[in-house]
């Protein structure tokens, strides 16, 4: 993809401030390993390799980021760094921050107005260490989604549902049309991933962020979360008729019409539309399950560890520049099934999933992700805990809170 020669004059801008502009391999360092994934990573190495004098040498890692994260911590602090790596923004890189490891961005962010382009301004914050900068944020991923497969509900002889409230109901006809109601992969992220998107729908925003923001345990103990769980334990039934690892293979049972729902961030929609499948025609999309009317502003970000190498220094610069631009943001939005960080950009692609969700962003109904509120650590230990509620059917709801209510109260 060729950039305008306006974009380019962003990307010169900072390769002339830069000390050298010598031809840098650049290794990047992903999770990226999915059909859609794979296929929004491409636009970013296409429009390095073709407006830089660098090349993009791809490092995708796969099984997600809970396996990709420490394998690039180590590279880092084993001193054998990539060029840049990709982590969530907010709170997963503060200690590679506070060690010193990662590139200041503050001169780029400043030359390049990210603080006027960047929106909502929380993905700078979530970029932003004791103020400096530190990662290119690269999109808007919301995990506020609940992904349906239309001919599944038709095969049952049951309406779409438009909420979980009236996908639960659908339940017993699903299962008696042989389609497993909810499909979920066997990765701890996506269990407490979906935990998390069930919380905010079914015990309210507030309860959310009393219990992720406030650390209160006692919000977690009550009456809104028991809801949760209990409607988690349920959730856990409805899956049993599919055993897949990955995000994506869940996602492809809703694709090929076996399962009938994923509780899954929008990255699901790039294998949608790699599948050809048509929003609205082939599948329905709920944000908030239906049930409230929210997205969160959770997404990627690229970091730059310190390399004391000033022509890779300078291509560091280069790549974070040419990361925000105009066109690659849409180039990779696009293909992602991501909203872009500027709102100066129109998507190419904007099927009525993606309008719902620009329509909560510029309506500003948006909470934080839990990257952006809990530590990595607090995350490891939900996840664990959850994976361990979703696999030992023996585990009651009430046995689940209170281990949840437990770490909340000890959460960083
Ligand atoms: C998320 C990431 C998304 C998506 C997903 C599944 O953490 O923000 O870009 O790829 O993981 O791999």
């Amino acid at each position: 993809m060729k950039l305008t020669t306006k974009m380019l004059g962003a990307t010169a801008i900072v390769a002339a401030s830069a000390t050298a502009a010598n031809a840098v391999e650049m290794e990047v360092m992903h999770w990226w390993t999915s059909g859609g994934e794979a296929a929004a990573v491409a636009q970013f190495a296409e429009a390095l390799n073709n407006n830089t004098d660098n090349t993009w040498l791809d490092g995708a890692i796969a099984g997600g980021g809970d396996v990709a994260r420490p394998v690039m911590v180590s590279r880092i602090i084993g001193g054998d760094p990539p060029a840049a790596f990709q982590f969530n923004h907010g709170r997963q890189a503060e200690e590679l921050v506070e060690a010193g490891l990662l590139l200041d961005l503050t001169d780029v962010a400043e030359e390049q107005n990210w603080a006027e382009i960047i929106n909502p301004p929380s993905l700078l914050e979530a970029c932003t260490y004791d103020g400096r900068v530190y990662c290119a944020p690269v999109n808007i991923h919301s995990w506020q989604w609940m992904w349906l497969s239309n001919a599944a509900f038709e095969t049952a002889g049951v309406e779409v549902p438009q909420s979980w409230t009236e996908f639960v109901e659908t339940v017993p006809a699903l299962e008696e049309a042989g389609i497993t109601p909810l499909a979920m992969g066997g990765q701890a992220w996506q269990q407490n991933g979906s935990f998390g998107v069930m919380a905010i729908a079914l015990a309210g925003e507030e309860a959310w962020l009393a219990v992720n923001r406030d650390k209160d345990a006692e919000v977690a103990r009550g009456p809104e979360y028991a809801r949760v769980f209990e409607a988690f334990g349920a959730a856990r039934d409805y899956s049993a008729g599919l055993q897949v690892q990955d995000w994506n293979q869940a996602t492809n049972a809703v694709i090929e019409d076996t399962a009938a729902a994923q509780i899954m961030g929008d990255w699901a929609q790039g294998e949608f539309a790699l599948a050809g499948e048509v929003a609205g025609e082939d599948y329905s999309c709920l944000p908030g399950l239906g049930e409230v009317a929210v997205l969160d502003t959770g997404g990627d970000a690229f970091f730059f560890p310190v390399t004391g190498d000033p022509e890779m220094e300078a291509a560091q610069k280069e790549l974070a520049a040419l990361l925000l631009s105009p066109e690659v943001q849409v180039a990779f939005n696009s293909a992602k099934g991501s909203l872009p960080i500027r709102g100066d950009v129109d998507l190419t692609t904007v099927n009525e999933c993606t309008q719902k969700g620009l329509d909560l962003l510029a309506a500003g109904q948006t909470l934080p992700s839990g990257n952006e509120l809990l530590s990595p650590d607090t995350i490891t230990q939900l996840n664990d805990l959850m994976t361990q509620f979703w696999n030992d059917t023996s585990m009651t709801p009430a046995d689940v809170q209170e281990q949840y209510a437990q770490i909340i109260e000890s959460a960083s």
